[in-house]
């Protein structure tokens, strides 16, 4: 019979903490067996700022995500964004002893430990170092080198990083709610797991995660990741705006939002009426929903175009045939799609997480992109994970009987 496990995503978002529950069976696309979510209170722009206040939210979400599935989660598969995260391009070499030896896969760690050797400020850390490409002697574009033979073995890597102390909450956090983080996983990277289809990801595409704090970027070029970034600005920034606008308290601002927001004001009825509710015991009143949107389009534009300068800046921008995939909840916003095909000159689409069974009525939602993608990541990584455990133990359990050997 085949192996069956039990693999959590924990998604620590600015306005919900998700916890996704998945069975998975080898060969077999994970089945969601239990969502649990709670608001999120204790996070300003994808950051912990209350400590306190995130374990408690990841407690309960925990709790509902165990009751739903019948499962108990110990450890979890944890995303992390925020814009203190950063990240670069990096190359590594090594010299190959044996001409005629086959490149194995301690060849390919330590060029990427090569790679890795750069000057990072003491107050950041790494989170991920995701290979590109390698590159044999004179023979670039390799994807997987072990095996070749050569003298010269050179790796080009993405290297993401991030402020030590935000990480460090983060793991505070979810460890005082009783859980162990299996992996912290940038969370645009654990959504490209969820919604992109391979092709796109060869041909070159932008995804934007417009989360309610931040705003997400990762840009993938002939099959990897090449640049990504987080921009401090989200839904909530547009609710606070149409409060302003209104001047409406932001449960309502972020109620009209959801209801009849819109982010391009061309495809509004300018005769469309909606009732905006009376504050105090004051009278509802009635107002045109293309004012509304023309409260909207202005900043979604901006984030939009903030998006834009980040994705210029990395280096394949004329290469992204398959344009722009937009997830999170504020993709949810009836206009965006053609907005960001304005803006980005690109088409542009929805994404959806996929490639999932169980649950997939409510996690097939842009609001479950990361903690579907965390576990699709968690599925694809559990094993070289186990293995790094392995090899660190092996590692611990050789010094030790080095240390003993003179005893035994
Ligand atoms: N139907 C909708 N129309 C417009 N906006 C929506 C809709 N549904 C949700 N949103 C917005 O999406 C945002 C929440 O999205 P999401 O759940 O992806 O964020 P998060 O993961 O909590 O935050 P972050 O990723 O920034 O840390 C909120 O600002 C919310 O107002
Ligand atoms: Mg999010």
């Amino acid at each position: 019979m085949p192996a069956r496990e039990v693999l959590a995503g924990l998604d620590i978002g600015t306005t919900k903490i998700a916890c996704l529950v998945a069975e998975i069976e080898s060969g077999q696309p994970p089945k969601i067996s239990g969502i649990g979510i709670h608001p999120s209170e204790g996070l300003r722009k994808g950051v912990v700022v209350n400590l306190e206040k995130t374990t408690n939210s990841v407690i309960k979400a925990v709790e509902d995500a165990e009751l739903m599935s019948g499962t108990k989660i110990d450890s979890v598969f944890c995303g992390i964004a925020g814009d203190h995260i950063k990240s670069i391009n990096s190359r590594g070499v090594i010299a190959l002893s044996k001409a005629e030896d086959e490149i194995n896969s301690f060849d390919v760690e330590k060029v990427i430990e090569a790679a890795k050797a750069l000057a990072i400020p003491q107050d950041r850390e790494i989170i991920h170092v995701l290979p590109q490409e390698f590159c044999v002697d004179d023979q670039s574009g390799i994807k997987d080198p072990v095996g070749m033979s050569g003298v010269r073995l050179e790796a080009e890597v993405h290297i993401v990083t991030g402020a030590v102390t935000s990480a460090q909450n983060i793991y505070k956090s979810v460890r005082r709610a009783g859980l162990e983080i299996k992996e912290l996983v940038l969370e645009s990277l654990a959504s490209s797991y969820a919604l992109l289809y391979p092709e796109e990801g060869e041909l070159g595409v932008v995804l934007i995660d417009l989360g309610g704090g931040t705003t997400d970027i990762a840009i993938f070029y002939e099959g990897s990741i090449r640049h990504t970034a987080v921009i401090g600005l989200g839904g909530k920034n547009v609710t606070n705006d149409i409060a302003f606008g209104l001047k409406t308290p932001t449960d309502y601002a972020e109620e009209l939002k959801k209801n009849y927001g819109c982010a391009f004001v061309r495809s509004v009825d300018a005769d469309e009426m909606i009732e905006v509710p009376g504050v105090g015991g004051r009278e509802p009143r009635e107002l045109s929903r293309s004012v509304l949107a023309s409260i909207i389009e202005p900043r979604v534009e901006e984030i939009l175009e903030f998006c834009l300068r980040e994705v210029k800046r990395g280096e394949c921008f004329e290469d992204l045939t398959s344009g722009v995939v937009l997830t999170g909840g504020g993709s949810l916003m009836e206009g965006v799609v053609e907005l960001a095909e304005k803006v980005f000159d690109m088409p542009a689409r929805v994404g959806r997480p996929k490639g999932i069974t169980g649950l997939t009525e409510q996690a097939s939602s842009p609001i479950h992109s990361t903690g579907v993608g965390l576990i699709l990541y968690g599925q694809k990584h559990k094993k070289e994970l186990n293995q790094k455990e392995g090899g660190k133990f092996k590692k611990i359990f050789k010094y030790l009987k080095s240390c003993f050997s003179e005893y035994f």
